[in-house]
């Protein structure tokens, strides 16, 4: 589904990321570990479109990122990628429906009321049932991620990258989250790519790569 090749990236004469290559199978769940600065991020933006590589190749379903434009790239995103952040990134003054409904509102493709669907059956999915009226700014951590993790899938995405996702929660609730994800992994069948600082979060997906300055070990 997803194949990365000999992927370069420098920030001004630094390289950060260096001849990086590896695969995700479609349903796969793939974990990076590694350092702080060892180019974790900036990878997953470059697997995202959302960072352009200086070479290499990153092909989804074998189309190549390099041959699109910005517009279609951000189609592309839309399309095929759910993202989870370890500062959630929701909208605060928002109620829970509205910040799950961010994950798909632009798709035309998407009739409303199977958007309406899909957010209430995802609130079920995460814990949140009953709580689409409430408003972000009185959930705790873990809720948050709930309510991040609902808009991720929200468009049924081939791909979820997750950024440190359990990074800003206590151990407990970390777990929590992570059997979270193995349930809806089972459910939607979606391939994650998730990065994390935790052994224990890493060894619960079945392939875990190590980046170590920019490069990953093997
Ligand atoms: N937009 C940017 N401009 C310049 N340097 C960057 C930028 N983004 C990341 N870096 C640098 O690239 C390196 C890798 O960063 P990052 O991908 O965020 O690592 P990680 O996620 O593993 O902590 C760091 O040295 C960071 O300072
Ligand atoms: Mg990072």
């Amino acid at each position: 589904m997803l194949q990365v090749t000999q992927i370069q990236k420098s920030f001004f004469d630094k390289e950060v990321i260096h001849n990086v290559g590896f695969e995700i199978g479609q349903k796969e769940t793939v974990s990076i570990m590694g350092k702080s600065g060892s180019g974790k991020s900036t990878l997953l933006s470059i697997v995202a479109g959302l960072i352009r590589p200086d070479s290499g190749e990153i092909l989804f379903d074998g189309q190549s990122l390099n041959e699109l434009d910005e517009e279609e790239l951000a189609s592309f995103r839309l399309h095929n990628i759910g993202f989870i952040f370890q500062d959630f990134k929701l909208i605060p003054s928002l109620t829970i429906h509205d910040n799950i409904l961010l994950g798909i509102y632009p798709r035309n493709d998407i009739a409303d009321d199977e958007k309406e669907r899909r957010i209430v059956q995802l609130s079920e999915e995460v814990g949140l049932a009953g709580r689409l009226d409430e408003s972000i700014d009185t959930l705790s951590g873990g809720e948050k991620q709930r309510v991040a993790i609902a808009r991720s899938l929200a468009g049924h995405p081939p791909l979820v990258l997750a950024d440190e996702p359990t990074g800003n929660l206590d151990s407990k609730t970390a777990e929590e989250i992570m059997a979270l994800f193995s349930q809806l992994h089972d459910k939607h069948q979606t391939s994650f790519l998730i990065v994390t600082h935790d052994r224990d979060i890493a060894s619960q997906t079945q392939h875990t790569l190590t980046m170590k300055d920019g490069e990953l070990q093997s």
